[in-house]
């Protein structure tokens, strides 16, 4: 059945998908610290973290957090260094000082506000967090869409239009998002869609024999759910890093990210070659330490670590960290793990 028949059949009469979904969320549901006795403070530190992040990776980072800042007031006396010290490895960066900025904003309010639209003029706040914020905590009748959501929908209605991009099928199908939303309970429609993004309608191999919306679903019934959404391939660009590494009486040099980065400031990463004032083609493979892989956007990324001499002279943001002093500062992305691994294997 094309898109636009199967559209209209599920939205003529949206409550039979609507009742076997909540039924199912009921039952299934995982138990989550946030979900478990909620409040506003923790459905919106669980967002945050939840933006481009698995829950299983969540979970320690909101525990920790949790336990470091307990509430709005809390988090926003705290000064900028502990909350990129609580986020640290959880990446994007940006999150965390939005949150900061937000928790600011907030304790300056008189009442917290309860509607999408208001909550969207925040730091750190897009159409997503703000559906999910104001559907858990005010019952707001706001549907979120991000990749899942689209995936399942795409899947109910067979849709076999090419988006050109994630964000342009966000936008195709925030319409049908809206029209499937149960308007008796918002929030826990909105969790359940995206419960069954993450436990059954995954993007491989879904368990669509296990799914309670399954007699709702066209894809499914065309036999190949699996090929929904229609995305345009990304173009990935391919890039090369080379650092150093230079280990000298027990420190670690590392690059500094100045204060005024906009990305990632104050926080350290093994430095590269060219701010070594080595030219990369110099360096041959008898010093190459470690190669690692990794995406970012559309980037794919060759990470070429190199053992360097120390510089005769430090370059500028520069500084050398005792091993033993490693944990207590902050360190961007992979670079933790690249560390802590490279100090194992050179034990
Ligand atoms: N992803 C985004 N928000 C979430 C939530 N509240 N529960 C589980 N996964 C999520």
């Amino acid at each position: 059945m094309p898109y636009v028949a199967q559209t209209q059949q599920l939205t003529s009469n949206p409550s039979g998908f609507q009742d076997a979904l909540l039924a199912w969320y009921r039952r299934h549901a995982r138990s989550l610290p946030w979900r478990d006795n909620p409040s506003l403070y923790k459905t919106v530190v669980s967002e945050f973290m939840l933006q481009q992040t698995q829950v299983k990776t969540v979970l320690p980072y909101f525990a920790r957090w949790l336990a470091a800042l307990p509430d709005f007031a809390a988090l926003a006396r705290a000064p900028e260094a502990q909350v990129l010290k609580l986020w640290e490895g959880l990446g994007y960066y940006t999150r965390a000082r939005n949150l900061h900025k937000l928790a600011k904003a907030l304790v300056g309010m008189p009442a917290m506000p309860r509607t999408p639209a208001v909550w969207r003029e925040l730091p750190g706040i897009g159409p997503y967090t703000a559906a999910a914020i104001t559907s858990i905590t005010f019952h707001a009748p706001a549907a979120v869409v991000d990749g899942n959501v689209v995936r399942i929908l795409a899947r109910l209605t067979a849709d076999d239009t090419p988006h050109k991009d994630g964000t342009s099928a966000v936008k195709a199908f925030t319409p049908l998002a809206d029209a499937l939303l149960n308007p008796a309970e918002p929030g826990d429609h909105n969790q359940a869609m995206m419960e069954l993004g993450a436990t059954v309608c995954l993007r491989r191999n879904p368990l669509c024999t296990v799914c309670p919306v399954r007699e709702f679903c066209a894809g499914c019934r065309a036999g190949d759910p699996e090929s929904y959404p229609r995305l345009a391939a990304k173009q990935m660009e391919k890039l090369t890093i080379v650092r150093g590494w230079c280990l000298h009486r027990g420190k670690l040099l590392l690059h500094r990210i100045p204060q005024q980065s906009r990305r990632l400031a104050n926080q350290h990463e093994l430095p590269s070659a060219e701010q070594l004032g080595i030219a990369a083609g110099k360096l041959k493979t008898d010093t190459l330490l470690a190669t690692k892989k990794r995406g970012i956007t559309r980037y794919q990324i060759t990470e070429q670590i190199h053992v360097v001499s120390p510089p005769k002279t430090l370059p500028a943001d520069h500084v050398w960290v005792p091993v033993k002093d490693l944990d207590s500062i902050t360190l961007s992305g992979p670079h933790r793990r690249w560390v802590r691994e490279l100090l194992a294997a050179l034990a």
